[in-house]
């Protein structure tokens, strides 16, 4: 069974059709790098896949849950089990340090651990800045706390919309390490990215064109048919 099985998913916004009947399957374990021109639906797909936002139509399937048909409360309690997402608007909380930031998220999971939030933190090397504010951080490195804040429980499913939009080279190759080695420990792992180096990452890529999936390609040299 796919960890992920969206089944005809439309979403509408009022005369603007984002997505148009969409069906996709991913396997647990898969990498899928989703990509498309501007306002070809990449978000729209990531915040209903991401349980922010329901389909118009269509279904959702993850790990056996319909979450098309859940309450908002039953999502929220699914994206804090089963996801980490690395969204650029889910910003710091501007008072708060690079590991307290960590440790409200352990909170909404399920005990706050210092320990364990400086472990995440180390994980993104960023150790020897825990006790700085997001204000005295680099972007790339308030890139990489919210990264460590996404993946404090190892979720199962990690999506990424533009993970390194905004890195320069060195920070890209940091965030990318640490999405390989997710990958490596068994995460599932989406990312939507305009870069395509980015998108030659995964075993799939998925092309979105005004609302569809135009073409999927499959990457040589990565185990390209998985979920085939
Ligand atoms: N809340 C909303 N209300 C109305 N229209 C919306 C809303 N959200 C997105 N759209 C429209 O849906 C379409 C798809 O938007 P989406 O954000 O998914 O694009 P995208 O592929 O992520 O683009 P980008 O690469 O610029 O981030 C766009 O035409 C956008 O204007
Ligand atoms: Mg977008």
């Amino acid at each position: 069974m796919a960890l992920l099985d969206i089944k005809g998913i439309s979403k509408i916004y009022g005369s603007v059709k984002a997505l148009q009947n969409i069906d996709l399957a991913v396997e647990q374990g898969e990498w899928l790098s989703i990509m498309g021109p501007s306002g070809s639906g990449k978000t729209t797909m990531m915040n209903i896949i991401g349980c922010m936002d329901k389909p118009t139509d269509g279904k959702v399937i993850l790990d056996g849950i319909d979450i098309s048909a859940e309450s908002a409360r039953n999502l929220t309690a699914i994206r804090r089990d089963k996801i980490g997402l690395i969204f650029q608007q889910f910003h710091l909380i501007s008072y708060l340090t690079a590991l307290e930031n960590i440790m409200v998220a352990q909170y909404y999971h399920s005990m706050p651990d210092e320990k364990e939030a400086l472990q995440a933190l180390d994980r993104v090397g960023l150790l020897e800045r825990a006790k700085h504010l997001p204000s005295q951080l680099s972007g790339g490195e308030q890139q990489r706390v919210c990264i460590a804040r996404a993946l404090i429980n190892y979720p199962m499913l990690v999506l990424a919309d533009e993970p390194t939009g905004n890195l320069d080279e060195v920070n890209e190759g940091i965030v990318m390490d640490i999405f390989r080695q997710l990958h490596s420990e068994g995460s599932t792992v989406v990312v939507v990215t305009h870069d395509p180096e980015v998108a030659e990452e995964a075993q799939r890529t998925v092309i979105l064109e005004h609302g569809r999936i135009a073409r999927i390609t499959y990457n040589v040299g990565r185990e390209s048919r998985k979920g085939e």
